[in-house]
């Protein structure tokens, strides 16, 4: 596989940025872009230089030049644009969060698993340097044992009725948007709780915002928020025997990130800009599962993606919240 021919389906906010991606990483070609109406499509392919465009997502799942399919819809029209990507033979690089429960998940696998295709979660944050050099920090014992995580995701997002970030029938609310990066990396730090407790401020259908607390049987724990009418500092704290990692602000997609001794002095610092924009490493990750033929990415393995659903699966039990259709 010398180039690799990405399709994009859906043409909004995230769509833009991931193309700009794409056009700035090796071996990597925009070749087809999919809207629900032509002219968008057309409009997306002219600016981003995308070879193909569709005015429906099913043309473009029938072509049969193109590798993988990055999705870019709302949470709610995920599964359906997965499985019809996956049903065509197409590899696939959806989304967070990847579907809006475990049951709609766990089918998205087995198709993929079936037809032996790749599928991963569009979650850029375990693909990127600082990440990878906190989990670097942990694994070599830098900071001995993790006791307590606290990461946090929260906006100050004024309601409108029409925004996918508060409809419901969209997949809305505050922990599928945002819960899921701080969710995430509790999960890949500290595995899955034994206990799972949460409260949320549920309006309309969607949770405005939330606080979860995972529970693990060493004694560990995590403490997570997100919202999108709480304002904060988007930070994450990973606090172990020996030490602590602080990422910069927004730590999901911070370039910085500094390891502190138990005596709370700076023992090392890291700092990497982005090479692009910040997207890259999720393509450039998708891109060497492809090469290398593996069907899931190290990265962002499928056990943790379900792991992160069932958490978020459980708040919302707890909070009473069904999304329409569920
Ligand atoms: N990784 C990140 O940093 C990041 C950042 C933002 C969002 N996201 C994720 O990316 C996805 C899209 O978010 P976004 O902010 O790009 O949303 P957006 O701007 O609303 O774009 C979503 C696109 O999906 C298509 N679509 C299909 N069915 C739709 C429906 N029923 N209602 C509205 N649009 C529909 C539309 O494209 P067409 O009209 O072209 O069909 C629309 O432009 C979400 O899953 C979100 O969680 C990720």
């Amino acid at each position: 596989m010398e180039n690799i021919n990405w399709g994009i389906i859906g043409t909004g906010n995230i769509a833009r940025t991931f193309a700009a991606a794409l056009n700035g990483t090796d071996g990597a070609v925009l070749y087809a872009a999919a809207s629900r109406t032509k002219e968008k499509a057309d409009r997306f392919s002219a600016e981003f230089g995308a070879v193909k465009s569709y005015g429906s997502y099913a043309e473009l799942a029938s072509d049969k030049n193109i590798d993988i399919v990055y999705i870019a819809t709302p949470m709610a029209s995920h599964y359906e644009d997965a499985k019809l990507c996956l049903m065509n033979g197409l590899n696939v690089l959806c989304e967070k969060s990847v579907t809006l429960n475990r049951s709609q998940l766990m089918e998205l696998l087995g198709l993929a698993k079936e037809n032996g295709l790749f599928f991963m979660e569009a979650m850029w944050m375990k693909c990127r340097p600082t990440y990878l050099k906190a989990k670097e920090w942990v694994n070599s014992g830098r900071i001995g044992d993790i006791r307590y995580i606290h990461a946090d995701f929260c906006n100050i997002v004024r309601y409108d009725a029409d925004s996918r970030l508060f409809r419901p029938d969209c997949g809305g609310g505050a922990i599928l948007d945002l819960g899921v990066y701080p969710l995430t990396l509790a999960e890949d730090f500290l595995g899955f709780p034994y206990s799972i407790e949460s409260a949320a401020n549920v309006s309309r259908g969607i949770d405005l915002s939330n606080s979860i607390l995972l529970k693990y049987q060493d004694g560990s724990f995590a403490s997570v928020e997100s919202g999108f009418e709480l304002a904060s500092r988007n930070n994450a704290v990973i606090s172990g025997t020996n030490g602590m990692i602080a990422f910069g602000d927004w730590f999901h997609c911070t370039c910085d990130a500094t390891l502190f001794n138990a005596d709370r002095n700076e023992a090392e610092t890291f700092s990497q800009p982005n090479a692009v924009n910040g997207y890259e490493y999720e393509i450039i990750e998708a891109q060497r599962c492809l090469r290398e033929g593996l069907l899931e990415s190290p990265l962002v393995p499928h056990s943790g993606t379900l792991n992160v659903m069932t958490i978020m699966d459980e708040c919302r039990r707890q909070w009473g919240l069904v999304f329409p259709g569920e």
